[in-house]
């Protein structure tokens, strides 16, 4: 049997123990040559629980204690881990994408899965484990229903990485102020690191569609998703910018005012 890069990730995604989702192992070369499309969906190994339940919003207070903290960073870790697995999942649907585009999504994976090791060291070291809670799968709730490739960057890079940030660096501030810098600077690191990500969807957004236009971006989103839940408060222009998205597409989106679950 072959050895491919799209049997290793298939495989990744069904790991069976909670830890082999955090690490992924050097990969052959190359892509198969012929692969077929594929909709692999991840195994949810214990400790881990899913929940469809909408968890409360975390108060302000909670920030002031470890395990409040570390219930924060147990749900942005798994954010990290669903936007790793949507990567590889993105590389078994859309076999027919240009070489680069798939090589791009590997190196976003491995970025993603660093971001989801930070936080589980800083959840450690805030006393708890990753699994302690029960978690949400809302990404992987919606984005294989987007259809193409233009789509899925329209609604995870431009969309969800992109509010990621504001989110980042609000959280950021948060931490300080609860006094937690380590915490913080793990923010910092993430906040940094996705603009990178954005900025790769917003490429591939362009190349495929011609530009980065605010209304086609919105048309390629889940109806009856708003782009109020894909942006924090304040915008960051300074950050979206360097990702890629002009001051149209900014002020279009500014006039969608933030009702993020996460601000
Ligand atoms: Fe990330
Ligand atoms: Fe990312």
């Amino acid at each position: 049997m072959t050895d491919t890069i799209e049997d290793r990730l298939a495989a990744w995604l069904r790991a069976d123990e909670l830890d082999a989702r955090f690490e992924l192992a050097a990969l052959p070369d190359d892509f198969a040559a012929d692969a077929e499309e594929r909709d692999v969906r991840p195994s949810r190994p214990a400790p881990l629980r899913v929940s469809t339940k909408t968890p409360r919003s975390v108060r302000a207070s909670a920030m002031r204690t470890p395990a409040g903290r570390a219930r924060v960073l147990h749900t942005f870790c798994h954010h990290e881990l669903q936007a790793a697995e949507l990567f590889a999942w993105a590389v078994l649907r859309f076999p027919r994408t240009e070489l680069a585009f798939r090589r791009g999504l590997l190196q976003l994976l491995r970025d993603e899965l660093r971001h989801a090791r930070l936080y589980r060291a800083e959840i450690e070291r805030l006393g708890a484990r990753f699994g302690d809670h029960p978690v949400r799968d809302w990404f992987w709730d919606r984005v294989p229903a987007r259809p193409d490739p233009i789509s899925f960057v329209a609604f995870l890079g431009i969309g969800l990485e992109g509010g990621n940030l504001e989110h980042a660096r609000r959280y950021a501030a948060r931490f300080r102020e609860a006094g937690d810098e380590r915490a913080a600077r793990v923010q910092d690191v993430v906040a940094r690191e996705e603009e990178a990500h954005v900025r790769f969807a917003a490429t591939w957004f362009r190349r495929w569609t011609g530009g980065v236009d605010f209304d086609a971006w919105r048309a390629r989103l889940p109806d009856p998703l708003s782009p109020s839940i894909l942006r924090g408060t304040p915008l960051d222009r300074a950050s979206r910018r360097r990702a890629g998205l002009d001051d149209a597409f900014l002020d279009a989106l500014e006039e969608w005012p933030c009702a993020s679950p996460r601000s």
